[in-house]
């Protein structure tokens, strides 16, 4: 009997100015737990920033309302397996 493969969880990243699907990461249970701008950064990608972190140019903010340098990979919403961030800039 074939075994159902499970979805890995998973992060996507859009640009909305692109209309582009700019990464799709699988996420660890690690890098759930990372800092969501840092993540975002280490993927290559440029977060704007003028606060260094400190929660207060809300430059880095993505979904509209969701301020990066202030919350973790996992507390985005998910639908099912996937995470999904959209960069309006990008
Ligand atoms: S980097 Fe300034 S609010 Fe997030």
């Amino acid at each position: 009997m074939p075994e159902k493969k499970q979805k890995l969880p998973t992060l996507e990243i859009h640009g909305s100015a692109s209309k582009k699907l700019l990464r799709k990461v699988t996420l660890t249970e690690i890098s759930k737990k990372e800092n969501l701008m840092r993540f975002i950064k280490s993927q290559g990608l440029p977060l704007a920033s003028s606060c260094d972190g400190e929660g207060i140019c809300h430059l880095c903010i993505v979904n509209e309302t969701m301020v990066t340098c202030q919350m973790k990979v996992e507390e985005l919403p998910a639908k099912g397996q996937i995470r999904k961030v959209t960069i309006g800039y990008l």
